[in-house]
């Protein structure tokens, strides 16, 4: 499709009334994360490491290599989480920067948010980079979203029982043990570990003091939540119906 001159390419897109999730900004010691956008496809792709489960049910071409069939799978999730996002249910994707590089990828998603208020991540990083903590401060930065002004009440997550690195950011930021199950590996079955982190010991921890969230209000029609602390007529979320409004840190103002 032709550009008309003057008008901007979709790399220029930073803001629009429309999806306003582009502007969402969560930043902390050494990341800052924004969630993505159609112009970090390539690079996602491109960085994808080798050892990140992608949906073993996602389409195989046959013509091509190993490596770019799982590129393509990127870019078909990635069209696929916007282009189905309802307020019961989303996957937010933010890119990880360090130093203006994308050094990794995060995922936050919510199933029934509205009523179950848990979310749920998935993540990686360049190999370069692991190691140093960014694993803890990308989980960090979507966990004081998800219990701050999303008012998650818990967050689980799950690894397969030997990724130890996955296990330990989790099982580092509080996460508690909630069960194992077999799940099918390849052509054979593997241990998957749950865990699962309760809203009460995140805000303990303080952690979300660390994280600066910024554009968020702009994002709650889309999430179900209520705008500016006013309720959503017919809405079931606590918050609606409290009409609350509240901190990255989960406090209410006045509180
Ligand atoms: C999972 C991943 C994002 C974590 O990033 P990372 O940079 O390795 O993690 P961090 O350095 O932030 O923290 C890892 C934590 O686990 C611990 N850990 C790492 N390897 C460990 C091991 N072999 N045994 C025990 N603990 C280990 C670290 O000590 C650290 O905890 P601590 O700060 O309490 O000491 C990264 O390893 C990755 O991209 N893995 C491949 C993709 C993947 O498996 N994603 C998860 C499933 S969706």
């Amino acid at each position: 499709m032709c550009r008309a001159a003057g008008s901007p390419s979709v790399a220029d897109v930073t803001h629009t009334r429309y999806w306003p999730l582009v502007d969402l900004r969560l930043t902390s010691a050494d990341l800052m994360l924004r969630p993505m956008t159609e112009a970090d496809l390539t690079t996602v792709a491109d960085v994808l490491p080798d050892d990140f489960d992608l949906d073993p049910a996602a389409p195989r071409y046959a013509a091509l290599d190993v490596r770019t069939n799982r590129g393509v799978t990127m870019h078909q999730a990635y069209w696929w989480c916007y282009g189905t996002w309802r307020p019961e249910s989303w996957k937010l994707s933010f890119v990880a920067l360090a130093g203006g590089q994308i050094v990794g990828w995060q995922q936050l998603k919510g199933e029934d948010f509205l009523r179950l208020r848990t979310v749920d991540s998935a993540s990686f990083l360049v190999p370069a980079v692991r190691g140093r903590g960014y694993g803890k401060q990308m989980r960090t930065a979507v966990l004081a979203l998800a219990f701050g002004p999303l008012e998650a009440q818990a967050a689980v997550t799950s690894a397969w029982h030997g990724n130890q690195a996955s296990l330990g950011v989790s099982r580092s930021l509080g996460y508690q043990p909630n069960g194992v199950s077999f799940q099918p590996r390849g052509d054979g079955r593997d241990v998957m570990t749950y865990l699962r982190l309760s809203r009460a010991d995140w805000l303990a921890s303080g952690r979300s003091a660390g994280v600066r969230i910024e554009g968020f209000d702009a994002c709650r029609p889309l999430f179900g939540l209520p705008v500016s602390g006013l309720p959503l007529s017919g809405s079931s979320s606590p918050a609606a119906e409290a009409g609350a409004r509240v901190l990255p840190d989960g406090t209410k103002p006045d509180s």
